[in-house]
């Protein structure tokens, strides 16, 4: 057998995006949430991550490493990612022998507006725990709440990433399992209606954000309605999780636009104040209430750090949204751009 520091191989991983029902928005100390949060697991979404890896020949720096996004040199990137090694060198000790060329694709169009941290972070939290396996050869191998923990020093929604359907992050009095350092799975305390649900991402603008979500937590440090929006957040999560579990559509879809508002409240009173939204995106939302209103269809909708507005709509309803989407809300995208995802079951190794 060779030399566990000579080997050189190859990890890859796919890992989702998520949505946030319940909004984490305001964070303290490394990447610990102020409220927790819930988000659905999507399917169409994700990053694929490889890590090619061989032994460093070259120590002048503490880690090595190349990155590239979409077969492009990101320099831009790079800053974040040094960051990230630098923070998990204690969990993958690989990193001070090995250099990595880091490739990444994400299934979604190049600069479509979607936040693709969560699904950034966790391919590569995974890939990297991978590689560690494969050198040094854990046994048994991390558990998932620490690979969650470790997703969440890169960025805080990337740790719901993990689990199949649903992700529950940060410490909720009703659920003894729960904590700010990871996620845990809800995946099975769901009503059977949101294993197949829906939703559409529409494409509003696929511009890159004004203001950073990192910019926008810290802006809740100093917000004068930051204990009112933890307090709503952690109300919101207990009756959020009562109607999930219930399959009760209609309060579930009140409580995710109440809370895709209650984010957007937030940065429209942040010192300096900044409006993610656009034109168009409060257009869309109008139209989505009206068609709920006129056609009874329980179709809601949540937005993220972003003008990108996401339909969610059960699978029994899909024909009747999906002609809505074409025929009207479409008119209102860039381009007619559109992500028809679901609920998915998390990540996957690849090759
Ligand atoms: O994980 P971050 O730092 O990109 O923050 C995510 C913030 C929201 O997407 C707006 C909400 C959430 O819970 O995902």
């Amino acid at each position: 057998m060779r030399e566990k520091k000579e080997r050189t191989g190859t990890v890859s991983w796919r890992s989702p995006s998520n949505i946030a029902l319940i909004k984490y928005w305001g964070k303290h100390g490394d990447q610990f949430p102020c409220n927790p949060s819930i988000s659905l697991t999507l399917e169409q979404s994700f990053t694929e991550t490889t890590i090619a890896y061989r032994p460093r020949q070259d120590f002048r720096d503490s880690i090595s490493f190349t990155f590239r996004f979409q077969n492009t040199v990101r320099p831009d990137f790079d800053e974040r990612i040094r960051k990230y090694l630098l923070k998990v060198r204690t969990y993958f000790p690989s990193l001070d022998h090995f250099h990595l060329d880091i490739t990444s694709d994400n299934s979604f169009p190049h600069s479509a507006g979607i936040a693709s941290s969560a699904s950034a972070f966790s391919a590569l939290a995974l890939a990297l725990q991978d590689m560690e396996n494969e050198i040094n050869g854990y046994a048994p191998a991390l558990p998932m709440s620490r690979i969650s923990e470790i997703c969440r020093l890169g960025s805080g929604s990337a740790c719901r990433s993990l689990f199949p359907v649903a992700a529950l992050w940060g410490k909720a009095s009703q659920l003894e399992a729960s904590s700010d350092s990871y996620a845990i799975p809800m995946g099975p305390s769901l009503h059977e209606t949101f294993r197949s649900y829906h939703d559409s991402i529409l494409i509003v603008s696929r511009e890159s954000k004004k203001v950073s979500s990192s910019a926008g937590h810290s802006l809740m440090n100093n917000h004068p309605f930051a204990p009112v929006r933890y307090e709503e957040a952690r109300k919101n999560l207990q009756l959020l999780l009562d109607a999930l579990k219930l399959g009760d559509l209609e309060r579930m879809g009140f409580l995710v636009e109440m809370e895709a508002m209650q984010l957007h409240a937030l940065m429209l009173c942040s010192n300096p104040n900044f409006v993610l939204m656009q034109p168009n995106t409060l257009i869309i939302m109008d139209l989505i209430k009206s068609f709920r209103r006129d056609t009874g269809i329980p179709v809601y909708f949540t937005l993220d750090a972003g003008p990108n507005v996401h339909v969610l709509y059960p699978d029994q309803n899909r024909d009747e949204v999906q002609e809505f989407i074409r025929g009207v809300l479409l008119n209102y995208c860039d381009r007619q751009q559109w992500i028809q995802d679901q609920v998915g079951q998390g990540p996957v190794k690849i090759r």
